[in-house]
């Protein structure tokens, strides 16, 4: 089948709450051209809960959401990206009302245009607006269907992004485009744009527990450092402290929000424990939740703690959160009526590749928004719901850079097509899937919610060792789409014990026994510099 070269103004690869608001906010005469690797409502967003944060209330302040954010960051935020988050908040939420999505209203109003805000962890005020519990759901699904009526868009599911295309050395490089796997046609093409944007999401599948989607495999991450982009803060993964734990549950998040809404955590014989941790108990920000169950979880040898909202009344719950009413019910577990079973499971990708506040990155043509990128809003720790707000406060404001430079980028020269000469197909598909289960087990087991110099020394010996494996695989046989995520799970996985190799305390999400305090002084974000590799 021939190799095809497909020609736009910006190219976005991925199809989140990012992508999607990216591709909206520019100009209706910018020819855009949006892929997805899965269906366009694959990624993390259609899947988010709790809601998104933003300043809506009158004894709320800007000041106060800011002070919360780098409290939780536990001192690796960048002040100047918090503000510049925090005050575009109020109107990300406007454009996204604007766009269709349907927020929860308040039940007894004194005004019927007023949201229903909720609380979450590390939030010192109720300001997480919500679509009941499939918050996500909505803002996928009212961001798709615009995308789908503007005729400057054109969509490209079921297409993996292998690789950027970078012409240039030094300075003087720039991203010109994508070789892009059309997985329908088994076929690599070639897309040419003057700015690429990389909209791919988190990493969290490169362990073994996680509440994301399959495609979490941090592509963009891995394509950004192999053109050449720094990457920062990668030992800062999130880890929910509230999956479901049930065989038939795989992945099932249940929001913060039940215990924003006064559900208690609690060990076999019905005690709580979270107050022998921290005096926020369930409200603590996520990385102590976490750690304290896993560490309750250690200690006692037992296999999940217990969620209990059943004090509050049925009818509250169900209206609430019908998503996970329903969907526990199913698995046979009544939320009106009994404490149901948790786990902590990998949830979310702080670190990412370097932006400024455009969504610019250190590769001219290349822009970066969403869970992909290491902005400076997370810090060590990501506060909940900051997520989908950091999506589209950078989703607009890297679509306004673009739109304003467009017409003095240069057009994309002429480049190689995809060289398919010295591959064959593989006689051994099982290397692939043999390994993605490796990697994704020891990253668990050794880089996981509580670390050591010893389990990061072993994962680094066994990243090293997959890496030459998936490497020669990769030369030698032709792309699958399992292939490209291997291939790129290798790479963040090697991304995130290289950082957190380098970090010799503990602060935030990275936690080690072997440092358990913080170092005195400044703390530092982690930067890892890159040098383009051959594609
Ligand atoms: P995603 O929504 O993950 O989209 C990534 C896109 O990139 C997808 O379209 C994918 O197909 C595409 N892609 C990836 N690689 C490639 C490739 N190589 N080629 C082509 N396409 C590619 N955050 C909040 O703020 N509030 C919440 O309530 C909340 N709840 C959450 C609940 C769950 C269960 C999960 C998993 C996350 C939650 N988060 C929440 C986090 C938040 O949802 C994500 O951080 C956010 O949606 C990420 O959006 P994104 O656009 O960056 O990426
Ligand atoms: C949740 O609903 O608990 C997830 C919120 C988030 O990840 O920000």
């Amino acid at each position: 089948m021939s190799q095809q070269v497909f020609d736009f103004d910006v190219l976005v690869i991925g199809s989140g709450a990012a992508g999607l608001t990216l591709a909206l906010r520019l100009g209706t005469s910018v020819k855009v051209g949006i892929i997805s690797k899965g269906p366009i409502s694959a990624g993390s967003t259609a899947w988010a809960q709790g809601g998104i944060a933003a300043v809506l209330h009158d004894k709320d302040s800007i000041e106060s959401h800011v002070e919360d954010t780098l409290n939780a960051g536990a001192g690796l935020c960048k002040e100047e990206t918090v503000r510049f988050v925090v005050e575009h908040g109020r109107e990300a939420i406007e454009w996204l009302i604007a766009q269709g999505v349907p927020f929860s209203r308040r039940e007894q109003p004194h005004d019927p245009t007023e949201l229903h805000l909720t609380m979450e962890g590390g939030h010192s005020h109720r300001r997480v607006a919500h679509v009941a519990d499939a918050t996500g759901r909505a803002i996928e699904m009212s961001l798709e269907s615009r995308v789908r009526h503007r005729r400057n868009i054109q969509l490209f599911e079921d297409h993996t992004a292998v690789d950027l295309v970078r012409v240039g050395d030094g300075a003087s490089g720039r991203c010109v485009g994508a070789y892009v796997y059309d997985n329908r046609r088994d076929q690599v093409d070639l897309y040419r744009a003057p700015a690429v944007v990389l909209a791919t999401g988190g990493a969290s599948r490169v362990y073994l527990y996680t509440t994301n989607p399959d495609g979490s495999t941090g592509d963009g991450i891995a394509m950004a450092w192999r053109a050449g982009c720094r990457v920062a803060n990668m030992e800062f993964n999130q880890f929910h402290p509230t999956c479901l734990y049930h065989p038939e549950a795989r992945n099932f998040l249940i929001s913060e929000a039940l215990r924003g809404e006064g559900a208690k955590l609690k060990l076999p014989d019905g005690s709580t424990f979270m107050q022998r941790f921290d005096p926020r108990a369930e409200l603590a920000p996520r990385d102590i939740v976490a750690r304290a169950i896993d560490h309750e979880m250690k200690r006692l040898g037992i296999d999940c703690v217990y969620l209990d909202i059943s004090h509050q009344p049925a009818e509250f719950i169900m209206n609430h959160f019908p998503t996970i009413y329903s969907r526990c019910l199913k698995l046979g577990f009544d939320l009106t009526r009994q404490p149901i079973p948790v786990v902590p499971a990998a949830h979310y990708t702080c670190g990412g590749v370097v932006t400024d506040l455009r969504g610019r990155t250190d590769l001219a043509g290349l822009y970066a928004v969403g869970e992909v990128t290491c902005t400076g809003l997370h810090g060590a720790n990501r506060m909940a719901s900051n997520s989908l707000l950091e999506c589209l406060v950078f989703g607009a404001a890297a679509a306004e850079d673009i739109g304003a430079t467009l017409a003095d980028l240069p057009a994309p020269p002429t480049v190689a097509l995809w060289d398919e000469s010295r591959v064959t197909d593989s006689d051994e598909e099982v290397v692939v899937s043999h390994n993605w289960n490796e990697l994704r087990h020891f990253m668990w087991d050794y880089v996981g919610i509580v670390r050591t110099d010893k389990r990061l020394e072993r994962a680094a010996r066994r990243v090293d060792l997959l890496t030459r494996e998936i490497h020669d695989y990769y030369r030698n046989f032709r792309v699958t789409k399992d292939l490209l995520e291997l291939r790129n799970l290798v790479v963040v996985a090697d991304l995130i014990v290289r950082s957190a190799m380098a970090r010799k305390e503990s602060r935030g999400l990275h936690y080690t026994t072997d440092y358990p305090d913080k170092l005195p002084g400044a703390p530092q974000d982690t930067v890892l510099t890159s040098t383009p590799r051959p594609i």
